[in-house]
């Protein structure tokens, strides 16, 4: 029988229901339940003609209080748990910034032959060595006239030159700095210069451009043994050690006398390979005492001063102390390669 009771008993539980849920499906549900065609509220409004007239209009708008009611509820709680469910997404997706972040794997980073360069000038820099610098365009006088090789002299044909004009050419070797530092500064000297040079020549081991290193001490009673114990010391904070290093006599027109160093073959250690050719031994740079010749051109006593200077490849020593075979890999600006070293 429809009664006050009966609507108010209907509202309660529905609210009661309505406050419980908390999914969208479970809405869905409820909603069907009280608000739906064949809803409980439906129901009631059925038993409408069953009462009588005089209660028929305040019953009748009782469950009209109270489906109005319930509609505002459902929607309100419609939006409570669209609500509650996006900060939980939120909440799920929360970056956790203590995290460690994406390695990116293809940042640039120092070429090998500029790590290896600055590497070399540590090792000088840390033995009293200053770093000087001089031009890629040299004048034929710096590079053969005043290094004691002149215009017909047979020791031109050891470097093939890119000449510019008469007088101008890309330099053959960094020793051109000796002459210009000896030129503008007085001993004693204690000097590195890094830098590129030009030759014509072009296989797997040579390259028309490639980076040298020279070096040069100049005081009075300067020796062979500093030249040794110098070029020992620095060898040996390359390569290793324990690596042995021996000095070969050899000829340049601008020392006398002149070695050449060797170093024990860094991939037998000295028992003899096809990277020593057989010998235990690789040829890594040329030195010498600086020829007097060089003190007159630059006006230095030669009875109170005396120096000594070498001259060492880059590639070369990039190449023996990481193993790499083909000199052209250092231009070719291949990521795979340089990532490597
Ligand atoms: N300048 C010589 C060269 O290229 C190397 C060298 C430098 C030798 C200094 C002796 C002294 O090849």
């Amino acid at each position: 029988m429809l009664s006050w009771e009966v609507i108010e008993e209907i509202k309660k539980t529905a609210l009661n229901e309505l406050e419980n849920i908390t999914s969208e499906r479970d809405w869905v549900e409820l909603k069907a339940k009280y608000l739906g065609k064949k809803g409980k509220l439906q129901d009631l409004l059925k038993m409408l003609p069953t009462v009588s007239q005089e209660e028929r209009k305040s019953l009748g708008s009782q469950v009209n209080e109270v489906k109005d009611l319930l509609e505002n509820l459902f929607s309100d709680k419609l939006q409570e748990i669209k609500l509650s469910l996006k900060k939980q997404k939120i909440f799920e997706k929360k970056v956790d910034i203590t995290l460690p972040s994406k390695r990116y794997s293809r940042t640039g980073r120092v070429h090998p032959l500029n790590r290896v360069t600055s590497e070399i000038l540590d090792i000088f820099s840390s033995l009293g060595f200053e770093v000087e610098e001089g031009p890629e365009i040299e004048e034929d006088y710096y590079n053969f006239e005043a290094l004691n090789i002149p215009k017909e002299h047979p020791a031109r044909d050891m470097q093939d030159t890119f000449y510019i004009d008469e007088s101008r050419l890309l330099r053959t070797h960094t020793s051109p700095v000796q002459i210009r530092v000896m030129e503008k500064r007085q001993p004693p000297l204690m000097v590195v210069c890094p830098g590129k040079v030009y030759r014509r020549d072009s296989d797997v081991t040579h390259s028309p451009m490639f980076h040298q290193i020279e070096g040069f001490m100049v005081d009075k009673e300067v020796s062979f043994s500093h030249l040794k114990g110098v070029l020992t010391e620095f060898l040996q904070a390359f390569f290793g050690k324990e690596k042995n290093v021996r000095f070969r006599p050899s000829y340049f027109p601008f020392t006398e006398p002149s070695a050449e160093v060797d170093i024990e073959c860094v991939v037998c250690e000295g028992k003899g390979c096809r990277v020593c050719k057989g010998s235990g031994w690789l040829e890594v740079l040329g030195c010498g005492m600086i020829h007097p010749y060089l003190f007159s051109v630059v006006g230095y006593d030669k009875s109170v001063y005396s120096g000594f200077a070498f001259g060492l490849g880059v590639e070369r020593l990039t190449m023996l102390k990481y193993a790499i075979d083909d000199i052209r890999l250092f231009y070719e600006g291949n990521v795979s390669f340089l990532e490597q070293l």
